[in-house]
């Protein structure tokens, strides 16, 4: 049975614990991007939308960037909050409807990158579309999106809803040009069901 989520159903997840997309650690593969220092350098203004509990936020903050997390639950940015706060690093978290910020002068243009995980396939379908157009809104000329797009195995309820590399091309290619590989580094329940993509803004 597909459920699509609000603020108030987010909310519930994380009081309830009900969070499986957690893992606990930075994802690996950002990791390893964020080492390579190719994709990512200090200084650059990335934006985590649907951030969670924010361990990649975090990772990224720590490797010198700086970093906006966004999400619609205030229960994940606390706990987004409370771990930048041990890490001894900082993340400037809002709490918003991600489809609102491209609206904010703030917003407009000012990110460098967009690491996307599981945020994609967390919102309703029908707002992929709204997704990709909030994303050019937000990046700079020349950024880019660097994320990890899953779930491809193609189940028919959601949220994780699925994704598609044809899907994703089809939406994406008119405003950016993608590079798709397969990840180095996917997490052993992932394993072979995601897509690395690295679109670079028209
Ligand atoms: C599946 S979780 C992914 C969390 C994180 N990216 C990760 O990989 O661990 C999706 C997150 O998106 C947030 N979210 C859902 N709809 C949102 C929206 N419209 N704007 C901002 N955040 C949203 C949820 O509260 C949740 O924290």
């Amino acid at each position: 049975m597909t459920v699509l989520l609000n603020r108030d159903a987010w909310e519930k997840r994380y009081e309830e614990g009900d969070t499986p997309w957690n893992l606990s650690s930075p994802t690996p593969e950002f990791q390893l991007l964020l080492d390579e220092k190719k994709l990512f350098q200090e200084k650059m203004e990335v934006l985590v939308p649907g951030a969670g509990h924010g361990h990649d936020a975090i990772a990224l903050a720590k490797a010198g960037m700086q970093v906006t997390a966004v999400d619609i639950a205030t229960q994940a940015l606390d706990s987004l909050l409370a771990s930048a706060f041990s890490e001894k690093t900082t993340v400037q978290c809002f709490r918003e409807n991600f489809f609102d910020l491209p609206n904010q002068g703030y917003h407009q243009e000012r990110y460098d990158r967009i690491l996307e995980y599981t945020f994609f396939c967390a919102i309703a379908p029908n707002l992929r579309a709204a997704y990709v157009e909030s994303a050019v809104k937000l990046l700079k000329p020349k950024g880019a999106i660097i994320g990890l797009f899953f779930p491809t195995d193609g189940r028919s309820d959601g949220p994780p809803f699925a994704v598609t590399r044809k899907e994703v091309e089809a939406l994406f290619s008119p405003h950016f040009v993608l590079e798709i590989s397969e990840p180095r580094r996917s997490v052993k329940p992932r394993m072979g069901k995601e897509f690395l993509g690295i679109f670079y803004k028209r």
